[in-house]
């Protein structure tokens, strides 16, 4: 399947450094040619000598090693293959990729790469979680490199979260994928978020969905190869890259957004969290605090997935159910009476699950009562697992 591919495999200093092993020959065993760049940590993890006998290649760690038949290493094993894959990537690389830096000769190689470039982080908790490398691995993804994990687990170092690097047969997948992406030229509606729904012109309802859910699943989508439209409620998340975004606010504008885009699309995946009820009459005025006590009027706004339920025709429609009790039960429910393929149920009040978390631990209902159940995971994984749920129901499905 990757025969013929030229794949340059950065590997920087952590503990999953060993797993990389494992990656590069599952690369080669399906055909790939492989280069290996070390960074000064990762051979203090594992020897230089694994590599170049899993590769058959030279394994390359010094800038100015003159010995390299490669006239200028760093520009050739940036440009001269066809994918870049940095297992495991740590804090300090992604910072340096995402701010620049070159100072050895894998940061050097990813600053002058014009070939696709793939991340798959690994680290402890608590430095995953810390905004400033947040905010590095969101700038790699918006300039286009492709973020593969970290899955959620128990850490060599013991701390229990997300900072697991992907299983190399996931980062395998995840390469497979991008040389043969199983959505190209596939239409998906995804929804994401949640709606506000006006009291009066500074004051709304609401809840708590963060968007990160369905924008996740947009990214998958698009990175799969799919021409993603993603209709997004008031969310802090930047648009994933290569989706068509469109904004709304109330119910009934996302009602609206997700009909006008219906007919169109192949894959309906709705991860939006809906407000159920509205105010019966938003105030023009901001209302005043005179009395002790107000009731508000409340009106059921449309169920979108089940009016999108009622007009399928060659679409498959994917719901969510946000559950606290009773989750299969609910959500088998919830697929029958909207006529969907699959439900994807989501216990909310379970640590690591549902709302504003990075992580999601969810089952996937399928019509026949099939079920899977899967571990907790960040939300991309999750993503990933849906579509290739989803992908898999389709195919054997309509045969494509
Ligand atoms: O956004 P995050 O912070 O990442 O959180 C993710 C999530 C918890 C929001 C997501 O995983 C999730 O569960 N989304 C569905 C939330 C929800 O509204 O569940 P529900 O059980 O109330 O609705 C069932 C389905 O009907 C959903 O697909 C929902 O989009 C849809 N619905 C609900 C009400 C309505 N009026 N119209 C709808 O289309």
């Amino acid at each position: 399947m990757l025969t013929g591919k030229k794949i340059t495999v950065g590997i920087a200093g952590g503990i999953a450094a060993y797993k990389a092993a494992e990656l590069v020959s599952g690369l080669v065993k399906n055909g790939a040619d492989v280069r290996v760049v070390m960074t000064a940590s990762a051979r203090e993890f594992i020897q230089p000598l694994t590599f170049s006998a899993l590769s058959g290649n030279t394994v390359y760690t010094d800038m100015f090693d003159s010995s390299h038949r490669y006239g200028v290493t760093h520009i050739e094993l940036a440009q001269n293959a066809d994918l870049l894959v940095v297992a495991p990537a740590t804090a300090n690389i992604i910072a340096k990729a995402a701010n620049g830096i070159a100072d050895d000769l894998l940061s050097t190689i990813i600053l002058a790469a014009n070939i696709p470039v793939m991340i798959c982080p690994a680290m402890n908790t608590v430095m995953y979680n810390n905004p400033v490398v947040q905010q590095n691995i969101e700038k790699l993804c918006q300039l286009g490199c492709r973020i593969v994990g970290p899955n959620s687990g128990i850490l060599a170092c013991g701390a229990k979260g997300p900072g697991r690097m992907s299983e190399p047969r996931e980062i395998l997948q995840a390469i497979k994928r991008f040389f043969a992406p199983d959505l190209a030229g596939v239409n998906i509606l995804v929804s994401a978020g949640p709606t506000r729904e006006p009291l009066d012109p500074v004051r709304y309802l609401t809840n708590r969905s963060s968007g990160k859910m369905g924008y996740n699943l947009a990214r998958a989508a698009a990175e799969r190869g799919g021409n993603v439209v993603l209709v997004s409620g008031p969310v802090n998340l930047p648009p994933p890259a290569g989706v068509e975004l469109i904004k709304v606010e109330t119910a009934e504008q996302m009602r609206r957004a997700m009909l006008d885009n219906f007919s169109a699309a192949d894959i309906v995946l709705k991860a939006a969290a809906v407000a159920d009820y509205r105010p019966k009459h938003a105030a023009g005025e901001k209302i005043k605090k005179n009395d002790d006590a107000v009731a508000l009027q409340l009106v059921k706004n449309p169920d979108i997935l089940a009016e999108l339920g009622q007009l399928k025709k060659h679409q498959i429609l994917v719901g969510f159910a946000a559950e606290t009790g009773n989750i299969q039960e609910y959500a088998r429910k919830k697929l029958e009476q909207k006529n969907l393929d699959m439900i994807v149920a989501n216990n909310v009040s379970e640590e690591g699950a549902g709302f504003d978390v990075d992580t999601n631990i969810v089952t996937i209902i399928y019509r026949n009562g099939d079920m899977k159940k899967l571990p907790r995971m960040s939300k991309y994984a999750v993503a990933q697992s849906i579509l290739d749920e989803v992908t898999a129901y389709r195919s054997e499905r309509f045969g494509k």
